[in-house]
């Protein structure tokens, strides 16, 4: 047995904000943000749809999806910067609503790499064979700490959740090399400060344009592969350019990644969950595929995963 991916959900708000939209609040035009980020809309949920709200429903399909109960789960970790409150955390009132009693909750904070962490923490507690089933969440409601005069970053993000149940899979599948990082020297490049997200953007794109790229090929090399191996590249959906760096670095065609940023956004921790689920649903992700999920963000943090599609 090896620790997989057993089933996924997402769950996008329905409110479509589109960059025409956006001309109307700041100094921006859709040109520009088409060109610069590869955004042309993004979703953002309203008043009475919270963090732990998308979570939930993104959470429902993956467990419906892994032929699951909520009973069933040894452990929920929730990723996000945007939690309901401070405590208590979104994977204890998950825990609630989704009547997981057996589960253990904690939220994790690392920003746009929160889900890979989660991923790769929910492994640890698999292959040791203490846990069964790991449901991992990212999940984000950034319009809540946007702030929407400010041009620099109001135009890049989106609201969304995505899900993932971490248990058993055959031994040819799975999950077959990670890495995790942080640089908390680079944490001042992208903050929340009072109530609202700061960004170097310069800095964050150079950080990004040099480690996705490294550490996509890095848990290729580790699962024993070569880079015409990989079959799907999920990135961080944060900005088309620095997805193309780390597609060009793979040598993969443009089909092989995903590019879900074109529809919402940078939905920070939620990002890579959303696009798996997404490429899943559509047949993008088949059975035996070898595919490589990367994402890097604020603190610094990165985090990659090389996985075997298939239970
Ligand atoms: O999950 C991690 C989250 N963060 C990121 O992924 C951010 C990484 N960084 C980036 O994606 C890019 O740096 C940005 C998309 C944020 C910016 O793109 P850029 O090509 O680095 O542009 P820039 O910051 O160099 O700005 C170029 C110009 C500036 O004008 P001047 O100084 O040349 O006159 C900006 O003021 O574009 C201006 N600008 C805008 N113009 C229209 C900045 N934001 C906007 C905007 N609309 N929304």
């Amino acid at each position: 047995m090896n620790a997989g991916i057993t089933g996924v959900g997402k769950y996008v708000p329905e409110n479509i904000v589109t960059n025409h939209d956006l001309e109307k609040i700041v100094d921006t035009n859709d040109e520009w943000i088409r060109t610069r980020t590869g955004i042309e809309e993004r979703r953002i949920a309203s008043d009475d749809i919270d963090t732990s709200d998308m979570a939930y429903y993104a959470s429902e399909q993956a467990i419906r999806d892994a032929g699951i109960s909520p009973t069933d789960i040894d452990l929920i970790l929730i990723a996000t910067v945007t939690p309901d409150k401070p405590f208590p955390t979104v994977a204890c009132m998950l825990q609630e609503r989704l009547g997981a009693t057996k589960a253990a909750a904690m939220d994790i904070s690392a920003a746009c790499a929160g889900f890979m962490y989660g991923v790769i923490t929910a492994k640890q507690f698999i292959d040791t064979g203490v846990y069964k089933h790991v449901l991992v969440v990212g999940a984000e409601k950034l319009s809540k700490i946007t702030d929407w005069t400010d041009r620099n970053t109001c135009v890049l993000f989106g609201d969304g959740a995505g899900a993932a149940i971490i248990g058993n899979v055959s031994e040819e599948r799975g999950i077959k090399s990670f890495e995790l990082g942080a640089d908390g020297g680079g944490g001042k490049y992208l903050q929340q400060e009072e109530k609202f997200i700061q960004m170097n953007g310069r800095e964050v794109f150079k950080f990004a344009v040099r480690q996705m790229p490294e550490s996509s090929l890095n848990v290729v090399k580790q699962a024993g592969l070569n880079k015409e191996d990989v079959d799907y590249l999920i990135p961080h959906q944060a900005n088309i350019r620095i997805m193309e760096a780390a597609r060009n670095k793979l040598d993969i065609p443009v089909e092989k990644m995903n590019t879900s940023v074109k529809k919402y956004g940078n939905t920070s921790s939620a990002s890579i969950a959303i696009a798996l689920a997404e490429a899943v649903q559509n047949g993008d992700v088949k059975d035996d595929d070898f595919i490589v999920l990367v994402g890097f963000g604020g603190g610094l943090t990165w985090g990659a995963v090389g996985l075997r599609w298939g239970k």
